[in-house]
């Protein structure tokens, strides 16, 4: 229940909502509403991008009377109607692109992300143009949640502050996919926000055989979500709650 001292988030990632998961969320979107007071969604809102799937979102979020905060997955851009979809969901939440919300007291700042690997390891923008081209949507990314943040600070400097994103900026929490996959998975080129900013902690999702917690090389508390990793760590309501 609403402590008056804190704000309870309730996150989770990757629940590929697909035609014929009518009813498959909304008792767990009720409970959570017991737990919580508000709740991220971190992207792969929807299985294949379709509009029809976030119709059924659309449909499962109305038992959900906590704010929603979401931002779009890769899986919501499958179909090439990322638009249409963004219009449905946008009816029950407040879908994060590079932009930010006040809610209970703290401040949400989110982005999908994109890929870029890790660290010294991380793919530089040198070469070939269509090379250029892929680090800079990282790039991009990145200034997007780094000025989400700082429109955080201009609303109030003292602002407690979450990021929520889809790709992982950090390597610890997808321990356990293939070592391969990794720079698929997301990029530290995201962290560099978390640290600047020092926010409380940040909530992603897209590594399924990722590790549940890490941190940024600043010390960030970063959670991985996703929710086939909450079922591995024994979560039996697929949501991860954090009191900042
Ligand atoms: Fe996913
Ligand atoms: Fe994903």
């Amino acid at each position: 229940m609403k402590n008056t001292q804190s704000t309870r988030i309730a996150a989770v990632g990757d629940i590929h909502v697909k035609e014929g998961d009518e009813g498959k969320w909304a008792p767990y979107f009720r409970i959570l509403c017991e737990e919580a007071d508000v709740l991220l969604l971190c992207g792969d809102l929807t299985d294949t991008g379709k509009p029809e799937e976030a119709v059924v979102l659309l449909e499962e979020l109305q038992h959900c009377d906590v704010p929603v905060i979401g931002v779009l997955g890769n899986h919501d851009f499958q179909s090439g109607m990322e638009k249409e979809v963004s219009a449905i969901l946008k009816k029950a939440l407040k879908l994060l692109d590079g932009d930010s919300v006040v809610v209970e007291g703290v401040g949400f700042a989110g982005v999908k992300g994109f890929s870029g690997g890790f660290g010294r390891y991380k793919m530089p923008a040198y070469g070939e143009e269509m090379n250029k081209v892929y680090v800079q949507e990282v790039l991009r990314e990145a200034e997007k949640l780094d000025g989400a943040l700082e429109e955080l600070n201009r609303q109030d400097g003292g602002l407690k502050k979450v990021a929520v994103l889809h790709y992982a900026p950090v390597e610890e929490t997808l321990v356990g996919e293939p070592i391969q996959i990794y720079s698929y998975l997301g990029s530290s080129y995201l962290a560099d926000p978390l640290d600047k900013h020092r926010v409380k902690v940040a909530f992603h999702g897209h590594a399924h055989a990722g590790a549940l917690k890490g941190n940024t090389s600043g010390g960030i508390e970063v959670f991985n979500v996703s929710v086939p990793v909450l079922r591995a760590n024994g979560f039996k309501v697929p949501f991860y709650f954090f009191e900042v």
